[in-house]
C-alpha cells in the first residue's frame, strides 16, 4: 500500500479476492482468485493518517500552499499516467465487480473526462475567485482554501468513477488524502498507485485497506479527519459521523441510498416507458444508486405495460461480461442473491407474483431479472433499496399515490415521469422536483452527464457532487482583506 510517499510492503493478513465471474461447469461456476490486498491494522491506518497530516502540516505543507496552476499540472501528469494503465484497470473492473467489458471501458473513459472537466472548472473558479473586491473601503482578495485531511471512500458499483468524482476534487483543491477503496473494487486501483506516488508530493495520497471497523473507526475517533467523503449507505455514514468527537468540525460530502421511482401515467408512450424502465432498472444489474427501484403504473395501462416489460426483459441476455450482447452479469456481493431471493419470497407471501419466466432464478452469482407485481406497502420491495435485478411494480388509480410515496420515502434522489400530456406534465413538475433532486421526463434516472449537479434530498445525499460543485465542497471560500 502507499503511505508517506512509499510503497509499503505488507506481511500481515490479506483478503483474497475471488472474482464473481467464472466458467459455467456441471459443478457450478469455476471461479478464480485474481489477487489479494492487505488487511491493515489500526496501527497502519494511524501511521497513514500521520503521513497525511504531515503532508498537510496545518495548511503549511507543500501541497496546500502550491499555486493552483502547479497542482493542476500534477493532476494532468497523473491523468496521463492513468491513461497509460487503462487496459489493466478496465480488465480489473470487469473481473473484480463483474461489470461488462463495454461498461468497464465506459467507466474508465468517463472518469478521465471528469478529471478534464474538473481541471477546466478549477481554472474558471480560480479566475473568478482570485479577483479583488472593494467594499466600504476594504479590499478583499477572495480565494478558495483547502480543508485539511480527507478520508475518501468509494462504492463497489463505480469503484473508479464515483471514487474519483470525490477524490480528484478533494486532491486538486489542496487537501491531503486517506483513500480507502471499496471491498469489491480494490485491486483495480493497484495499477494507479505508482502514478499517485510519483505525481504528488509525499504523503498527499495515502491508501488504506482493510475492514472498516478495524481501520476507519479509530481514524474517525482521532477527530483529525476534516472531511469525510463516502459514496455508500446512509447507515454507515451516520455511524462514522457519530465516531468523530467534534462532529461540528467535520464536513461530510456524501452520496447515499436511493429508491428512485418511475411513474407511468395513462397518457404515456408505453413502448418508450418500457424501454427506459428496462435500462433504468437493470443496467449493471440494477446496482446503481440512480437505478429505478420501483415502478408505479396507471391501472388502465398496467396489463399492456407489464406484458411489454416482461417481453423486453425476457430478451435480455444473462451471462459473463465477455459474452456478446450480454446485459446482466454476475453480482460481486456474495450475499446479494440470497437477499434478493428473500425480497421476492416476502413479496410472494404478501400476495405478489413474479410475472416473467425464470425471474429471480439464481445460478450462484448470476441472478435472472425478476418483475414482481403487484407490490404493496407491506413488502420489503416497497421501501428497501434492493440494489439488484428485481423490478417491483405497483398499479395506481390516482396520481396522488406515487406523490404520497415520494413524500413519505426516506430517500429523495430522482424520479422518472412518463407522460405525453403537456398539461399533466406541467402540473406534476413542481410537486416532483420539490421531493427529489432530479426529475427525468420520459427517460430513465441517471447521474450523467457527470458535469450536471448530482445530489439528493433526505437520506440520499449531503452536498452536491459534480463539477464545479465538488470543487466548492472540498474547499472554503476565504479572503485576504486590507484597508484601501
Ligand atoms: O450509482 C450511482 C452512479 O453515480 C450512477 O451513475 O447513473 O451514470 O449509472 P449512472
Amino acid at each position: 500500500y502507499l503511505s508517506g510517499g512509499e510503497m509499503k510492503q505488507w506481511s500481515g493478513d490479506v483478503h483474497t479476492v475471488v472474482s464473481p465471474l467464472g466458467i459455467r461447469t456441471a459443478n457450478g461456476l469455476e471461479r478464480k482468485v485474481i489477487g489479494s490486498y492487505p488487511l491493515c491494522s489500526a496501527k497502519e491506518a494511524m501511521a497513514s493518517l500521520d503521513d497525511a497530516l504531515a503532508a498537510y502540516d496545518e495548511g503549511r505543507g507543500e501541497w496546500p500552499t502550491m499555486p493552483v496552476a502547479e497542482r493542476i499540472a500534477c493532476v494532468e501528469k497523473f491523468t496521463g499516467k492513468m491513461i497509460e494503465r487503462k487496459a489493466e484497470v478496465v480488465k480489473l473492473i470487469m473481473w473484480e465487480i463483474g461489470k461488462s467489458y463495454t461498461d468497464s471501458l465506459k467507466e474508465f473513459d468517463r472518469t478521465v473526462e471528469y478529471i478534464h472537466a474538473t481541471i477546466d472548472a478549477l481554472k474558471d473558479l480560480d479566475r473568478n475567485s482570485s479577483r479583488f473586491e472593494i467594499q466600504q473601503g476594504i479590499i478583499g482578495q477572495i480565494r478558495r482554501s483547502p480543508l485539511g485531511v480527507v478520508l475518501c471512500m468509494g462504492p463497489f458499483n463505480y469503484p473508479l468513477n464515483e471514487t474519483f468524482t470525490t477524490l480528484i476534487p478533494a486532491l486538486i483543491m489542496g487537501n491531503t488524502l486517506l483513500f480507502k477503496p471499496p471491498k469489491h473494487g480494490t485491486l483495480l486501483h493497484y495499477p494507479l498507485l505508482e502514478a499517485f506516488r510519483t505525481c504528488f508530493p509525499k504523503g498527499v495520497v495515502n491508501t488504506i485497506y482493510g475492514r472498516g471497523n478495524v481501520i476507519v473507526q479509530p481514524l474517525m475517533e482521532t477527530g483529525k479527519i476534516n472531511v469525510l467523503t463516502l459514496i455508500g449507505s446512509s447507515k454507515v455514514a451516520n455511524q462514522l459521523k457519530k465516531m468523530h468527537p467534534k462532529v461540528n468540525r467535520l464536513r461530510a460530502i456524501l452520496g447515499l441510498d436511493a429508491k428512485n421511482a418511475a411513474i407511468v401515467t395513462d397518457k404515456a408512450d408505453i413502448d418508450l416507458a418500457v424501454k427506459e424502465c428496462v435500462l433504468g432498472s437493470l443496467s449493471f444489474n440494477g446496482q446503481r444508486c440512480t437505478a429505478i427501484k420501483i415502478i408505479f403504473v396507471h391501472r388502465r395501462i398496467a396489463d399492456s405495460f407489464l406484458s411489454k416489460l416482461s417481453e423486453a426483459v425476457s430478451k435480455l441476455k444473462v451471462g459473463m461480461p465477455w459474452e456478446k450482447d450480454v446485459f446482466l452479469t454476475p453480482l460481486p456481493e456474495p450475499q446479494k442473491p440470497a437477499y434478493l431471493e428473500s425480497c421476492i419470497e416476502d413479496a410472494v407471501a404478501n400476495g405478489a407474483k413474479v410475472i416473467n419466466a425464470n425471474g429471480g432464478k439464481a445460478y450462484e452469482s448470476l441472478v435472472f431479472p425478476a418483475i414482481v407485481y403487484p407490490v404493496n406497502e407491506r413488502m420489503k420491495l416497497y421501501s428497501e433499496e434492493q440494489f439488484g435485478p428485481v423490478i417491483p411494480v405497483l398499479p395506481f388509480d390516482d396520481i396522488t399515490t406515487p406523490i404520497e410515496y415520494l413524500i413519505h420515502s426516506e430517500h429523495g434522489q430522482q424520479v422518472s415521469l412518463f407522460t405525453n400530456n403537456a398539461a399533466e406534465l406541467a402540473s406534476l413538475i413542481d410537486p416532483l422536483v420539490n421531493q427529489v433532486s432530479r426529475v427525468n421526463i420520459n427517460c430513465q434516472c441517471q447521474r450523467g452527464p457527470d458535469t450536471f449537479p448530482f445530489t439528493g434530498r433526505k437520506d440520499s445525499a449531503e452536498a452536491t457532487l459534480s463539477v464545479p460543485d465538488a470543487l466548492r465542497a472540498f474547499s472554503i471560500r476565504s479572503m485576504v482583506a486590507t484597508k484601501q
